[in-house]
């Protein structure tokens, strides 16, 4: 684009308005949402940082899309366009559409695992390791090292580590169900997976016979950071690079609500038409007609179109960047950010900023809760509190990681708005010697950290 400044690719034509209701309903909202921001109304909130997930804007070709959908239950055009879409952005010839990421995880999973098989990853997302060990197998963590500390500066801190995942794959011979990357690493702060990294994982499950799937929610993202940062990849088009990535695999799962640009959907894709086909009478199980996977047409046009939007240069450039701008603006604020900045958020490192609330107080969820009551900002923890218990031991799992993610969404917000997270976190560090930590005063049995209420530690 010739310039330094972040211009994006688009115009604004359609607005919703926002309102930063008065501090102290602010703190009246939240004790009634026991401490739990999953539980305040989105009326309550200011700006939404919860997730990048089904928030983004849609454009004027989805929208044009939607109301040329058909909404037929078997066969449907839509179901067409949708298919043709994703085989041409990701090269996969069967594309199974569910109504979400985790439903695609639940078809795929119900197939290819067995009660104690081993699912190596490089560290799987929470509802992928909770449908993992709802089938009774064990989810395996092989991401590298580094990937643990928050202020390494490493270009693919997403990276499998080959060393753990041979061992893992050595030691399991004959029970690994599969093994799943997940591109961009949101578990590990949104960290890209290189394409080296990718073909030596995809040689390694080759080499020991087993399944190669891509947890692709945020491939496009990863695809950039590839451009941006592996030698090799300055000059090729986003396009290749995500053809690349895909033919070194068996398949992939995708929360379209990420980086295909939509609200709701997503999909399998497979290289194979014996796996598809053994996982249709699950999707139609859990569902629907394999034309339409619990979508709508309108659903399924949308996703045609963002699919390839999602991949435009122009715009993952401005997404990046804008991302990136406020990960920078935080550190100039002195708050101790996760390095390099991701994809599709900043994140927060809860336990360098409060340093005095124990790791079972789970310092980043507080903190949730004192942005929200700050400045009507909401953000989450991706941490102790979602790690959730060990179902064996049943004590709480304690990450290593314990962060507060400031998600983006897709095309919604502006640079004022980052500035003005900035200036809340800035407010909030003035004070944070006061913030006490948390402690359950209900606890909700599975995926914990949506249902839970909590008091404060006195
Ligand atoms: C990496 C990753 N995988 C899977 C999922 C699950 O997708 P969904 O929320 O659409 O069920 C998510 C959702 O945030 C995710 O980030």
């Amino acid at each position: 684009m010739g310039s330094d400044i972040n211009i994006p690719n688009f115009k604004i034509k359609s607005i919703e308005a926002i309102k930063l209701i008065p501090k102290e309903e602010r703190i009246k909202a939240i004790e009634r949402a026991g401490l739990n921001i999953f539980l305040l109304k989105s009326d309550e909130i200011f700006i939404d940082l919860l997730t990048d997930s089904g928030t983004n804007a849609m454009s004027q070709e989805q929208w044009a899309a939607i109301m040329r959908a058909d909404e037929g239950y078997a066969g449907a055009r839509s179901f067409d366009n949708f298919k043709n879409a994703i085989t041409e952005v990701t090269g996969f010839p069967c594309v199974l559409p569910v109504h979400q990421g985790r439903a695609a995880e639940n078809v795929l999973d119900h197939v290819l695992i067995k009660e104690g098989n081993v699912v190596p990853g490089n560290i799987h997302f929470d509802t992928t390791e909770a449908h993992i060990e709802h089938r009774k197998a064990i989810p395996v963590n092989c991401v590298i090292e580094e990937a643990y500390d928050s202020a390494a500066e490493l270009p693919f801190k997403g990276n499998m580590d080959l060393k753990k995942l041979e061992k893992t794959l050595e030691e399991n011979k004959g029970n690994i169900a599969y093994v799943l990357h997940t591109i961009t690493c949101n578990s590990g702060g949104g960290q890209p997976v290189s394409m080296q990294n990718i073909k030596e994982v995809s040689e390694l499950c080759k080499k020991y016979k087993v399944l190669f799937f891509f947890d692709a929610a945020r491939f496009a993202e990863n695809a950039f950071f590839i451009k941006q940062r592996e030698k090799g990849y300055e000059n090729k088009s986003i396009q290749d690079i995500v053809h690349e990535m895909f033919s070194y695999s068996d398949g992939c799962t995708m929360s379209a609500k990420k980086d295909a640009l939509v609200n709701i959907g997503g999909f399998i894709g497979f290289r194979r038409k014996e796996l598809y086909e053994k996982c249709v009478p699950f999707g139609i199980l859990f569902e629907g007609f394999p034309t339409y996977g619990g979508l709508s047409g309108r659903d399924l046009e949308a996703i045609a179109v963002g699919i390839n939007e999602g991949i435009q240069e122009e715009y993952l450039r401005y997404r990046v960047k804008q991302v990136e701008y406020l990960g920078k603006e935080l550190e100039k604020a002195g708050i101790p950010v996760m390095k390099p900045i991701g994809g599709h958020a900043v994140f927060v490192d809860g336990k360098k900023f409060l340093p005095h609330i124990p790791q079972e107080q789970f310092p980043s969820h507080t903190l949730t809760a004192e942005l929200y009551a700050e400045s009507g900002i909401r953000a989450v923890e991706i941490g102790t509190l979602l790690a959730g218990r060990d179902p064996k031991t049943e004590k709480n799992k304690m990450p290593k990681l314990d962060l507060m993610r400031l998600t983006i969404p897709r095309r919604v917000y502006l640079r004022e708005h980052m500035d003005y997270v900035v200036e809340s976190m800035k407010k909030i560090k003035e004070r944070k010697g006061s913030i006490k930590g948390l402690k359950f005063s209900f606890e909700s049995p599975i995926l914990r950290h949506f249902q839970s209420r909590f008091e404060r530690v006195e």
